[in-house]
């Protein structure tokens, strides 16, 4: 894997709309549990179409900041305390100084990027003492699904199987989301916690849509994975099926305190 490893979405509202339906309430659930008070300064690393940003902004309130980075920043609008930079976080530093955040998050990002052990760094350079780390990871687990036919129930399981291994095979980490929290208890961090969360997508749900977006997105890999054209088409109608459960994407969710 090298510098120029290539992100494997391309963002639009079909994929990070139910990304966002899915994980924001366990984030906003983490951020609720946080010390984070009026005028304190956040960084939302990877910020996608902006809801932990503008929850963020909320939560610091018109004295506080928030600084939103993305690669693409078409889905971020900056305004009022809202700052918004445009960074490959490949290869350009993070926008905030050594000591300056009180809560840094980053979510469904790190693991894509070759750099995620820097980048994480950087994070923890960019922290005050005593700020926060909130990030979040999707991590491999294997997938369980139902549909009325086997042969359907069986295709699910194939497709999401091969999801996840055409990321892995293209350098996303699905193990990085555990690797965390040691890493952070090697740096000094306190109150270390991590929730592994995976529920039951139900067809026409937030998390069925992603599968189906996902599975759009990589439809040219999923193919030489083996599955075929009328594979990913039936996959597609599935993930509208109100008769259908998946085991969703597991998602590791960790908050941990830089030490004073
Ligand atoms: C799966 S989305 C997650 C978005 C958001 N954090 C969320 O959870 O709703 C991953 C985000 O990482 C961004 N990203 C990918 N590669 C990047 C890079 N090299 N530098 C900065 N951002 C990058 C993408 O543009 C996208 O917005």
């Amino acid at each position: 894997m090298t510098a120029t490893h290539r992100y494997q979405f391309r963002n639009h509202l079909d994929q990070l709309g139910p990304l966002q339906e899915t994980l924001d309430p366990i984030t906003h659930t983490e951020l609720a549990d946080l010390d984070i008070t009026a005028g304190q300064t956040a960084l939302d690393v990877g910020a996608g179409a902006g809801s932990i940003a503008r929850h963020l902004r909320d939560l610091v309130g018109p004295t506080g900041k928030v600084t939103a980075v993305d690669i693409d920043t078409r889905w971020l609008d900056p305004g009022g305390v809202l700052e918004v930079h445009q960074r490959d976080l490949r290869t350009q530093p993070l926008p905030a100084g050594s000591g300056s955040i009180d809560v840094a998050a980053a979510r469904c990002v790190l693991e894509h990027l070759p750099n995620r052990h820097a980048l994480l760094n950087q994070m923890i350079t960019a922290l005050r003492p005593g700020g926060w780390l909130v990030l979040g990871e999707i991590v491999y687990a294997p997938v369980v699904a139902h549909a009325p036919r086997s042969a359907d129930t069986d295709l699910i399981i194939h497709v999401v199987h091969a999801i996840l291994d055409v990321l892995s095979a293209h350098g996303v980490d699905l193990h990085w989301g555990d690797k965390i929290p040691g890493i952070l208890l090697g740096n000094g961090f306190e109150q270390v916690r991590t929730r592994w969360v995976a529920e039951t997508w139900t067809g026409g749900s937030p998390g069925c849509r992603l599968f189906a977006d996902n599975a759009h997105q990589l439809h040219h890999k999923l193919l030489r994975e083996g599955l075929s054209h009328q594979d990913l088409d039936r996959f597609a109608e599935l993930m509208t099926d109100p008769a259908v459960l998946v085991r969703g994407y597991q998602f590791a969710s960790i908050t941990a305190r830089k030490p004073h």
